[in-house]
């Protein structure tokens, strides 16, 4: 096709431009769990319709109870042409631990690795670098042939890291006006260096934060010790008590919902020949920790978790401090899988620590939300024709994969639109998202957004 190796040739002249404009975007510090930048998620809003309309794709800003949306709308492919809706995410997880970068997280910068090229920023791959390739290649469509060969509307949020808070108003709100045949996600990996993926699974999650208190001060460790409850003590505790010794998770009905893998699934995942002496090995370990009698990749594709993400008490400064700290607290989430309800997965929990909290303390909850998880049949003809047009670009067949993290909007679009999506994206298990050091490989950059180009082509043709 003629057309399309013109626009993929345009994308491989213009790379240094498109860079240039992802790194525009990367150096705006849209952290959305810290309200202190909400003006840079508001300025990286901004960025985005600006950058949309000047495509040619007419995009606003809008407002929510929280971090506002991006929306944009393309109707020149004409009416019977599909009608997809992209979705991508503007906002980045907080830097911290900032002394662990190895330049300013805001400062992106491509840096040589192992003869890789490397995109080197918060947001590089999550998901600032894979919202790019979309918008990029859309560019080099509209630039090449003046349209682009389906209707689309674009949706961003700016409050994917904390829980999109905003997205069930907004998405009640414009239902007519975001529907649309399929939605297009860029918010994932590909299998492996070489191989592309189309993810069909995604878990779902609650996250809770749990407060116990016991004195009604700190106090003098000596002269209290051993009178006085100490609740570090007691969450600690009760923490331990949440996986057995076999690693299940022994809250009560915890389990229900949870399918086994079936077997075909098994075998497909069996097929993909996973590496997982080098997945861990790769982050320094190398003993499966989760429940016996699952692989790895089952492990993080088809099993449920309970994680303590952060635990906060007493003191933790520099030298020695002997109190019995008022209150100890700690953020604990919870992955789900197949029909697990987080409903009763939050208030499981939360009865599992009022039952075990001893005498003469209390608890009290925040709640950090919680979705679904989702699963989509693998072999729809959205699926189909995106995983053609992936092998097309990488040279080999496109994988179908599951994927341990979270994607809210994507059960929502399900639930409230009845909307399939298909979740392709580039990066790698390597890219350290949500850590310090986060990067993208300028090949996904690349590469991506000529994937994009074929995918666009092939839904339209
Ligand atoms: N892009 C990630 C999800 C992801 C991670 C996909 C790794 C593929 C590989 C997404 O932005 C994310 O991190 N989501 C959060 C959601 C939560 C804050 C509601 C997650 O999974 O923790
Ligand atoms: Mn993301």
């Amino acid at each position: 096709m003629a057309q399309l190796d013109a626009i993929l040739a345009h994308i491989d002249s213009e790379l240094e431009g498109s860079l240039e404009r992802l790194f525009q975007l990367l150096r705006i510090k849209s952290i959305s769990a810290d309200s202190a930048y909400a003006d840079d998620c508001r300025a990286a809003a901004r960025w985005c319709a600006d950058t949309l309309s000047a495509m040619g794709i007419e995009a606003a800003v809008r407002d929510t109870i929280g971090l506002p949306m991006v929306v944009g709308h393309y109707r020149g492919a004409g009416e019977s042409a599909p009608h997809v809706l992209f979705y991508g995410h503007y906002d980045v997880q907080p830097v911290d631990p900032l002394e662990l970068w190895t330049r300013d997280p805001f400062d992106p910068a491509i840096v040589e690795v192992d003869g890789e090229k490397r995109i080197l920023a918060r947001g590089a791959a999550d998901d600032k670098g894979q919202l790019m390739t979309f918008f990029e290649a859309a560019r080099a469509w509209l630039n090449v042939e003046g349209r682009l060969p389906v209707n689309l509307t674009v949706l961003l949020e700016g409050e994917e890291e904390s829980s999109s808070p905003s997205m069930v108003p907004f998405l009640t709100e414009n239902a007519d006006e975001l529907k649309a045949d399929v939605a297009l996600v860029c918010d994932t990996n590909m299998w492996d260096r070489r191989t592309p993926a189309v993810a069909t699974m995604l878990r779902g999650l609650v996250y809770d934060e749990v407060i116990v208190e016991a004195a009604s001060h700190d106090l003098h460790s000596g002269l209290y010790g051993s009178a006085a409850r100490n609740p570090i003590h007691v969450l600690a505790d009760i923490l331990s008590g949440l996986h057995d010794s076999d690693g299940r998770i022994t809250i009560p009905g915890f389990y229900d919902g949870v399918a086994e893998p079936t077997a075909e699934q098994r075998a497909l995942w069996q097929a993909l020949d996973f590496d997982s002496a080098a997945f861990l090995g790769d982050v320094g370990l190398s003993i499966p920790a989760g429940e016996a009698g699952y692989s790895v990749l089952e492990h993080i594709w088809a099993r449920p978790t309970a994680e303590v993400n952060g635990v906060v008490g007493g003191y933790a400064g520099e030298g020695a401090k002997t109190v019995i700290p008022a209150e100890a607290s700690a953020k604990v989430s919870f992955r789900l899988v197949g029909e697990q309800d987080p409903d009763r997965v939050r208030d499981g929990f939360r009865n599992f620590v009022k039952d075990r909290l001893p005498g003469d303390c209390r608890v009290r909850f925040i709640d950090h939300g919680g979705d679904r998880a989702i699963s989509q049949p693998s072999d729809g003809p959205w699926i189909r024709t995106a995983q053609q047009a992936l092998s097309d670009e990488w040279g080999c067949e496109a994988a179908l994969i599951g994927m341990g993290g979270s994607i809210p909007i994507v059960t929502q679009f399900k639930h409230m639109l009845g909307m399939d999506s298909l979740l392709i994206g580039f990066g790698h298990a390597d890219d350290r998202v949500h850590s310090p050091n986060e990067k993208y490989n300028l090949d996904s950059y690349h590469r991506g957004t000529r994937s994009w180009a074929r995918v666009l082509a092939a839904l339209g043709a």
